[in-house]
């Protein structure tokens, strides 16, 4: 990565923490809680997101690649880790000599997973993937029974659970949820009764985590909230989440253009009197959406400063005529807290059509972050 020293993303691995323990103390003792760190946890830095939370008491750990779960185990975390998209054939026998636990949907991959852990010497732990109801990864329901049989045929290969994952768990209104966890339940149920015991069955999100304890099972497995952000916006989710990651940068140009100057490509914005004009070292190459193009804010002072113009490659420009006092080489917020006023995700995502976990994992993926408070 290409590093700018302009813009800054930082990390705050107290945060998470604290994030993590809101989320345990929603859990009753015994539940056991999966953290969920695939897509480099949601960019905030795969190993010291995953390190702080096996630290503070995470027993599982969720990535999405071989390559996730094989970064992990090369620094030494050993907490169980979970391949939420399982593997396909040929990853098989790195993922069992490695110890990586993963969800398994496909009878050529439990064979493959079957040889592998019998050569190696070693159990292969699979999760049985279902759809309830998501219409994405899994078994439909089924399936689920003759696929539970067909393994008898792998003694290598140990069932830890059924896992399946949930559609509308963040909006207000509960009744797609808790068909889905009903059929679970009911999945659950005719597996035990045929001898399974599934002591990892988990289909629990972020949202259900918080709303709806009948969905929380053996264990539980959160993502978004972690990060600080609340499974949706536009409603209270009474649990005290603190945002994990920031982005600042500072004014590389102040300017003042007269009325009916243009600013940046497509003259989409014409200067309807004077303007002051900060321009930011900050653009889609950083993860910033160009959806924010006219509709962005960002905070200098204390305030908010609107985006003029299309946001460009490498540069923003924002309106500071309101705002006393600005200087070149001034710090500016572009996501998190900046005198008292602050800018969250679900802010930008709501400018960019988009949800806060998108924001997060564009941010992570395009600019070194720094991290404090490990
Ligand atoms: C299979 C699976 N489980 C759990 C999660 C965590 O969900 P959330 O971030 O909404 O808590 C995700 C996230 O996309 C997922 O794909």
């Amino acid at each position: 990565m290409m590093i700018s020293s302009l813009v800054d993303l930082t990390i705050d691995l107290a945060a998470l923490r604290h994030n993590y323990l809101q989320l345990r103390g929603r859990l009753s003792p015994g539940v056991k809680l999966l953290a969920v760190v695939k897509a480099d946890a949601y960019g905030h830095g795969l190993v010291p997101a995953a390190r702080t939370l096996a630290g503070a008491g995470a027993e599982y750990l969720g990535v999405a690649s071989v390559e996730e779960g094989l970064a992990l185990r090369q620094e030494g975390i050993d907490l169980p880790i979970i391949l939420l998209m399982g593997v396909v054939p040929r990853e098989s026998r790195t993922a069992v000599a490695a110890d990586l636990d993963m969800v398994l949907y496909r009878q050529d991959v439990a064979q493959a997973l079957g040889e592998a852990a019998r050569s190696l010497g070693k159990k292969a732990r699979v999760h049985l993937k279902v759809d309830t109801g998501m219409g994405r990864l899994g078994l439909n329901p089924s399936e689920v029974l003759p696929f539970l049989e067909s393994l008898r045929n792998y003694p290598d290969l140990e069932v830890l659970g059924l896992i399946s994952h949930l559609a509308m768990a963040d909006v207000a209104d509960k009744t797609y949820m808790k068909k889905q966890i009903q059929g679970f339940l009911d999945l659950l149920t005719a597996a035990r009764d045929r001898g399974w015991e599934l002591p990892y069955s988990h289909i629990a999100n972020s949202a259900a985590l918080i709303e709806m304890p009948e969905a929380h099972f053996g264990m539980a497995r959160p993502g978004i909230a972690l990060y600080g952000s609340p499974p949706a916006p536009g409603r209270s989710w009474g649990v005290d989440l603190k945002p994990v990651m920031s982005m600042t940068t500072q004014v590389l140009q102040l300017k003042r253009l007269p009325p009916g100057s243009c600013i940046s490509y497509g003259c989409t914005y014409t200067t309807p009197d004077w303007c002051d004009l900060a321009v930011l070292p900050v653009g889609y190459c950083n993860g910033y959406p160009r959806l924010l193009t006219n509709r962005g804010q960002v905070l200098i002072n204390g305030q908010r400063a609107p985006i003029r113009g299309r946001v460009c490659m490498n540069l923003i420009m924002v309106e500071v005529s309101h705002i006393a006092g600005v200087q070149e080489g001034q710090p500016v917020t572009l996501l998190g807290e900046n005198g008292g006023e602050r800018l969250t995700a679900d802010d930008l995502a709501a400018w960019a059509e988009t949800i806060s976990y998108e924001i997060h994992c564009s941010f992570g993926n395009a600019n070194p972050r720094r991290f404090i408070g490990a």
